[in-house]
């Protein structure tokens, strides 16, 4: 098993790249820590994760939030007696343009999507360096750090500021070990992209054709392809990667 005896808090993760994330690790022989908001859906796959033979537990967590933040952290490492693997992945959208975004809006956006990979990262890292073991730390991005679209102004710059800060952090890391990797999903089908389409379209279910044709493949990424990357990134098979922005985008950045 590729994370043997590993622990690990990934946020977000109850629901869609998160949650298929965290099922990943578990069947890698992980312990997880599913830090989110939502209570009914992070309690839910716990169960699931436990009852099929996993280790899981549950933290309510706003990452918008530090107290929260070290909440899980602790969390992890108490119940579980270690800490290797942070997955800094929940986000929120705004679907705006620049002309249409406040600053309250802006601030928001940076405050969830931003300033909480920044903190998770710092917090976990003095306590990875305390355990003495190093660790991997994966941060998701997207494909909007990289190419420009008309809407999500705010998402936009906190998704680069994601990538930017992966590197940052890698390199301010390295002498304790620690990974520090982002990946950058395309177009995939989860909870939160239908939101999107139902945020952003009269008509959701055209919404979600429109998306679908502009895919090279001809079909969405599924939350498992994204998980497999990241499990990779967080395994010891990338133990020479770091500093990465993995893309997982079915080719749509390269055409
Ligand atoms: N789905 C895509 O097409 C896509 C593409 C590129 C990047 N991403 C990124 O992937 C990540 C996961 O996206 P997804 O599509 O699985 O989203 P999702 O909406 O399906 O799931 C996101 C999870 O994050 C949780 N969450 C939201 N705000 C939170 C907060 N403040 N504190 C704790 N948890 C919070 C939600 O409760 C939910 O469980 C995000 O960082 C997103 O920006 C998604």
């Amino acid at each position: 098993m590729r994370l043997a005896n590993r622990a690990a808090v990934l946020t977000g993760a109850a629901n869609g790249i998160g949650a298929a994330t965290a099922r990943r690790f578990s069947e890698e022989g992980a312990s997880v820590v599913v830090a989110d908001l939502d209570e009914a859906a992070g309690t839910a796959l716990v169960s699931e994760i436990v009852e099929t033979g996993g280790k899981a537990v549950f933290a309510n967590c706003d990452v918008s939030e530090r107290a929260d933040l070290e909440a899980a952290f602790d969390l992890c490492s108490s119940r579980f007696g270690r800490f290797d693997i942070l997955f800094n992945n929940a986000a929120v959208q705004d679907t705006r343009g620049i002309l249409d975004t406040t600053d309250e809006d802006f601030d928001t956006l940076v405050r969830v999507n931003l300033r909480s990979v920044f903190i998770g990262i710092r917090e976990t890292a003095r306590r990875m360096i305390d355990h003495g073991n190093g660790g991997s730390i994966i941060n998701t991005s997207s494909t909007f750090a990289i190419v420009g679209s008309p809407g999500y102004a705010a998402y936009h710059t906190t998704k680069g500021g994601v990538s930017s800060l992966t590197r940052a952090a890698a390199i301010g890391l390295m002498e304790h070990g620690i990974r520090v990797n982002a990946i950058c999903p395309g177009t995939i089908d989860t909870p939160g992209l239908r939101l999107g389409a139902a945020n952003t379209s009269a008509d959701p279910e055209a919404a979600m054709r429109s998306y679908l044709s502009l895919q090279p493949m001809k079909r969405l990424g599924t939350p498992k392809e994204i998980a497999n990357t990241v499990l990779f990134l967080a395994s010891d098979e990338a133990s020479f990667v770091t500093g990465e922005n993995l893309v997982a985008d079915g080719g749509y950045t390269v055409v």
